[in-house]
């Protein structure tokens, strides 16, 4: 089974990807990483974020392993890293690049200890209309700016970083005009789309479940 999550940032995806996964008993892979780790050479590296030519090498350059490594730095989900990965991931040549990577984890699933899977989850916001596009169930969730920029507000205050509510809704909006301005963010034809903004993790997991309870009748008919 193929699952894809598409949606804007802090909309609830990585939470109920997480636990679709462990429900129906799926691997798990969550596409901004790919982004994520590419932004952070960047930083680490000290390139300017315009610099193009340096963002498509890394990309080109980056392996599963590496992203793993990337994904322990602190930065990789601090309000830089964020800024850094959106900014890489608006050029067509970096998402070239980083696309079979995506596609190969859906040939091959496997947990995090390495123990392959029957199927995979994935999240991100081209999943269901580039990175997986026959997979049998799309969800898109989205929810309000405010609400999704309060969300990664707590995150980052539980994790103990430093946030400004101001400073992440304005990121927020921002990388919502950035990451929607292409084509391909936009929700499949195929997906249901739900909005989480007045809902909680145990309403919006219901509410996935329901629906991929639906799509599987329908698929087995
Ligand atoms: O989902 P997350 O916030 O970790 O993604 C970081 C950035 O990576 C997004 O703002 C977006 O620019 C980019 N991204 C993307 N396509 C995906 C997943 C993420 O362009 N499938």
């Amino acid at each position: 089974m193929l699952i894809t999550i598409d949606g804007p940032a802090a909309a609830g995806k990585g939470t109920l990807a997480g636990k679709l996964a462990a429900k129906y008993g799926l691997a798990y892979f969550d596409t901004g990483m790919v982004y994520r780790a590419v932004g952070l050479e960047m930083l680490l590296n000290k390139k300017n974020l315009s610099d193009t030519d340096a963002a498509i090498r890394y990309a080109r350059e980056l392996t599963f392993p590496r992203m793993m490594e990337l994904s322990q730095n602190p930065e990789f989900r601090s309000l830089a890293g964020s800024k850094a990965a959106s900014v890489v991931a608006s050029i067509p040549d970096v998402r070239k690049a980083l696309l079979q990577m995506q596609q190969d984890f859906s040939k091959n699933p496997i947990f995090a200890d390495g123990s392959p899977a029957c199927g995979a989850i994935y999240d991100g916001r081209d999943t269901g209309t580039v990175v997986c596009p026959l997979a049998e169930i799309k969800l898109f969730v989205t929810a309000s700016p405010e609400v999704r920029a309060k969300r990664r507000y707590n995150e980052y205050l539980q994790k103990g970083l430093d946030a400004d509510y101001t400073e992440v809704l304005e990121q927020t909006v921002a990388r919502d005009k950035n990451d929607f301005s292409r084509e391909s963010s936009h929700p499949a034809k195929d997906a249901v789309i739900f909005d989480t903004s007045d809902l909680s993790i145990e309403e919006v997991f219901a509410k996935a479940c329901e629906i991929i309870e639906n799509r599987k009748k329908t698929l087995e008919k």
